[in-house]
């Protein structure tokens, strides 16, 4: 037998054996009666049947589901024996659910093509900003503005642990005028797993509902820590004594500025010890504190402190002008005192320095009284007189007459 007759064979063989075994081919039908139920307002179940003209002792399926969030989610598929989906989805948002058969064990069947079944989004809405606090443990508080013509507010929540049908219903509201603005929820809550929430009312003539779905404590907001501030080293020491709820959850930032600038500064501290910031005593300070929560118990902050003020301004122009007048007063009085003083010091230290000015004074003098003695030279000589003129020429004034003896001639002899 050469090789290709032995291909050839098994091939054929195959060929029967699968013939034998799948008698029907190609893509499985669809599941068969798929519908949307509503247990309660946050909840659906999907449900269908298993597809018709499908022999199930030759042929075993499953299903494959895809949930595609709002508008542009991304799918999530999954897939399951069972013929219903129960999810509790964001419906204000719109799902899309599809289900399609997919063989398990079926021969050579391929996947059915999906059953769509779409939940719209909500256009219309209630209310605007709604806001929920989880300020302690069983107690949450949330907000929210009425959109114009809103009536017959009523808040419900629900949770996993509850009945499908039971409903916790708003124990306090807040109001602002007529309207309603807010709902104080407090008991059972959940922590870490979501809280659902139905806001539903009036608008002209139509009856409306919006859901909110939230895990509490990704919403924290415990009351703003106790703040102490005092002077230390120099430096001011801010220290912060966190809230007392929800345990060791907290960290605290710190804000300040002084009276001389109108921007606050940050300061935060990962670990519960004071901060130290650089202090001015001339200064006015203005600090507040802020809780934040560490990453393993959820998000959120409170709010920030009263502000806790530290010091007082000295007026700055005061200061300041004291500085411009004392500064050269100072000065000046030191000048003179330093004179006074070198003057005295300098007989005893320095000879005396010759005046440049008297000098000169000095030079020009003493030339004049030069010419002046050769004029009178000449006009005693002109007399023949025996009577000379010294001249002294520090004092020009005084001048003293001198006879002077003169020798007989020596030719007389
Ligand atoms: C399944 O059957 C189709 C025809 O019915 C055939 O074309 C295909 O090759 C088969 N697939 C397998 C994996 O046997
Ligand atoms: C969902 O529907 C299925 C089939 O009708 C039912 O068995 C199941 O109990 C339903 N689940 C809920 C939560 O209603
Ligand atoms: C399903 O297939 C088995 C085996 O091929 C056969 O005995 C049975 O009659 C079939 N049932 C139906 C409802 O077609
Ligand atoms: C929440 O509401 C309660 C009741 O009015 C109030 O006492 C509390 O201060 C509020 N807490 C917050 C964080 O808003
Ligand atoms: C709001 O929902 C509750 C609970 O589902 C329902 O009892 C009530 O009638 C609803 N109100 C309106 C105005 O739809
Ligand atoms: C903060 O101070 C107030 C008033 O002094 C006090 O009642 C409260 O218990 C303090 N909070 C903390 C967390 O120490």
């Amino acid at each position: 037998m050469d090789l290709s007759f032995r291909v050839l064979f098994l091939v054929t063989c195959c060929w029967t054996a699968f013939s034998l075994v799948s008698s029907e081919t190609g893509a499985l039908p669809l599941p068969s009666d798929v519908y949307l139920q509503f247990p309660n307002d946050f909840c659906v179940n999907l449900t269908w049947s298993p597809p018709e003209k499908l022999n199930s002792s030759t042929c075993s399926v499953q299903y494959h589901i895809t949930v595609t969030a709002g508008q542009a989610g991304e799918p999530v598929p999954r897939t399951q024996e069972s013929t219903h989906y129960q999810d509790c989805p964001d419906m204000e948002n719109g799902v899309t659910y599809a289900v399609r058969t997919q063989p398990k064990s079926c021969g050579n069947r391929t996947d059915s093509k999906e059953v769509f079944k779409p939940i719209p989004h909500r256009t219309e809405k209630l209310v605007k900003e709604f806001k929920c606090f989880y300020y302690m443990p069983g107690a949450m508080n949330c907000t929210w503005r009425p959109t114009d013509g809103t009536r017959d507010l009523q808040l419900y929540y629900w949770d996993e642990q509850m009945e499908m049908k039971a409903l916790g219903s708003c124990g306090l509201y807040f109001y602002s005028g007529e309207d309603k603005t807010g709902c104080h929820l407090h008991g059972k809550l959940p922590d870490f797993t979501k809280i659902y929430i139905l806001l539903n009312g009036t608008r002209g003539p139509s009856t409306l509902k919006n859901t909110f779905l939230l895990v509490p404590r990704d919403n924290l907001k415990p009351p703003p820590p106790n703040l102490s501030v005092s002077e230390e080293r120099h430096m001011l020491r801010l220290h912060c004594t966190p809230p007392d709820v929800f345990g060791d959850c907290w960290k605290c930032t710190y804000r300040y500025r002084s009276s001389r600038s109108s921007d606050w500064q940050e300061k935060y501290s990962s670990l519960d010890t004071p901060v130290h910031i650089p202090y001015n005593r001339h200064s006015r300070y203005e600090v507040q504190v802020m809780a934040v929560s560490k990453d393993i118990c959820g998000i959120g902050a409170s709010d920030w402190s009263k502000v806790t003020s530290f010091g007082e301004e000295q007026p700055a122009d005061w200061s300041s002008h004291m500085a411009l007048i004392a500064i050269p007063v100072v000065v000046i009085a030191c000048v003179i005192l330093f004179l006074l003083f070198f003057k005295k010091v300098r007989v005893l230290i320095l000879p005396q320095i010759p005046d440049p000015m008297q000098l000169i004074k000095e030079l020009i003098n003493s030339k004049e009284e030069e010419s002046n003695l050769a004029e009178n030279k000449t006009v005693l000589q002109g007399k023949g007189s025996e009577k000379q003129v010294l001249c002294i020429p520090e004092e020009p004034e005084v001048c003293v007459n001198v006879r002077v003896e003169e020798p007989e001639p020596a030719a007389d002899l």
